[in-house]
């Protein structure tokens, strides 16, 4: 679908920001997407006109029409990127083109227009100028951004909308997993499937979180943290865990699980083969089953596994936990490759270290 001209942001700021005292008990203790700043972005578009009546206005709930077709249809996607502040105060976003683009991606596969990237990387900078008292001031802490596009056109026709909103929110956010960088544990989930190659696996929509939350439950109950998916033809080819990437490291090679279509091209992902090259290890996409997970780390050859992903970062992977047994990844411990990339991904998100690659997106 074609892209218009981006549209102008029209400012109308909020009257009442949250009072400074109130914002700082919240940044003490942000948690994750628990609270969301002052303000938050709003484009529209239109068939016929295009992207259009692009504003920042104060945040507040949205009334919607019963018949609104996203809420019968899923005609839905997200993004998620971060900005930190920087040792000097300024602050600056994580790779926001890469997100703009994987957007477009999205919206293409579920027939939405796509937002040109200079409208996505605008939208978010407004957002963030405006609301940059809501910066966590330290350490991992950040502003989280949540840019969404929904249907807006009321009807119950099964088609493409003629109508979207596109907006930005944002929310202060402390580590995703309560422990920390403490290992997660883990479910294969070997009854239920994330996605098939050719559907919207790749896509990130909320129908690909819903349809992880039987699961997420069963792994609930097996006392695990996360789950982990497997390919849905023969249950066997590790794809991703609930809303992250997975890499498995053998001593100095680490291994993602090639983009077959089903599993989420993830930023941290791809930003990930650049870093470990950097520290001198070999980054490669490959195929790993369940059973090879097992076999190599008890073996020894498969020394660590770590989860990435904006929200999370890069958490590691202690116990594993599936229908036929379960083990426990090294020592249970996070293992050493996983912190130094953590290390050097943080490093440069939060300005510690030089970015020679141009992915800070300063504001
Ligand atoms: C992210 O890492 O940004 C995600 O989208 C994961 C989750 C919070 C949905």
């Amino acid at each position: 679908m074609s892209t218009t001209p981006t549209p102008t942001i029209e400012f109308k700021p909020s009257a009442h920001p949250l009072a400074d005292a109130e914002r700082e008990a919240i940044l003490a203790d942000p948690g994750f997407g628990r609270h969301f700043t002052d303000h938050m972005v709003t484009v529209r578009w239109t068939e016929g006109r295009g992207w259009h009546d692009a504003q920042l206005v104060p945040y507040a709930p949205l009334s919607i029409d019963p018949a609104n077709m996203t809420l019968h249809y899923a005609q839905s996607i997200f993004e998620g990127l971060k900005a930190y502040r920087r040792p000097d105060g300024s602050v600056a976003t994580f790779r926001p083109e890469a997100n703009a683009k994987r957007f477009q991606a999205s919206a293409r596969r579920l027939a939405m227009p796509e937002l040109p990237v200079e409208t996505f990387i605008e939208a978010c900078d407004a957002l963030v100028t405006q609301d940059m008292a809501w910066v966590p001031q330290h350490g991992e802490q950040s502003l989280y951004l949540r840019p969404f596009m929904f249907a807006t056109e009321v009807g119950l026709g099964v088609r493409p909308a003629g109508e979207y909103l596109f907006m930005v929110i944002a929310s202060p956010a402390g580590a995703y997993f309560k422990g920390g960088v403490k290992p997660v544990s883990v479910w294969l989930s070997e009854d239920y499937v994330r996605a098939v190659k050719g559907g919207i696996g790749a896509v990130k929509t909320g129908g690909n979180y819903a349809a992880s939350l039987v699961a997420q439950k069963e792994a609930d109950a097996k006392g695990c943290d996360q789950v982990v998916w497997l390919d849905a033809v023969e249950h066997r080819w590790v794809e991703e865990m609930g809303g992250m990437n997975l890499y498995f490291v053998y001593g100095d090679r680490i291994v993602t699980p090639e983009l077959t279509g089903s599993l989420l091209p993830g930023v941290t992902r791809d930003s990930l083969f650049t870093l470990a090259r950097e520290l001198g290890y070999t980054a490669e996409e490959g195929r790993i089953s369940s059973e090879d997970w097992r076999r190599d780390t008890g073996n020894g050859t498969l020394t660590e596994v770590f989860a990435c992903g904006t929200a999370a970062v890069i958490t590691p992977v202690g116990t594993v936990k599936s229908r036929s047994g379960e083990w426990t990844q090294g020592d249970g411990q996070p293992g050493e490759v996983t912190l130094r990339l953590r290390k050097a991904l943080l490093d440069l998100q939060t300005g510690a270290a030089p970015d020679p690659y141009g992915w800070m997106h300063e504001l």
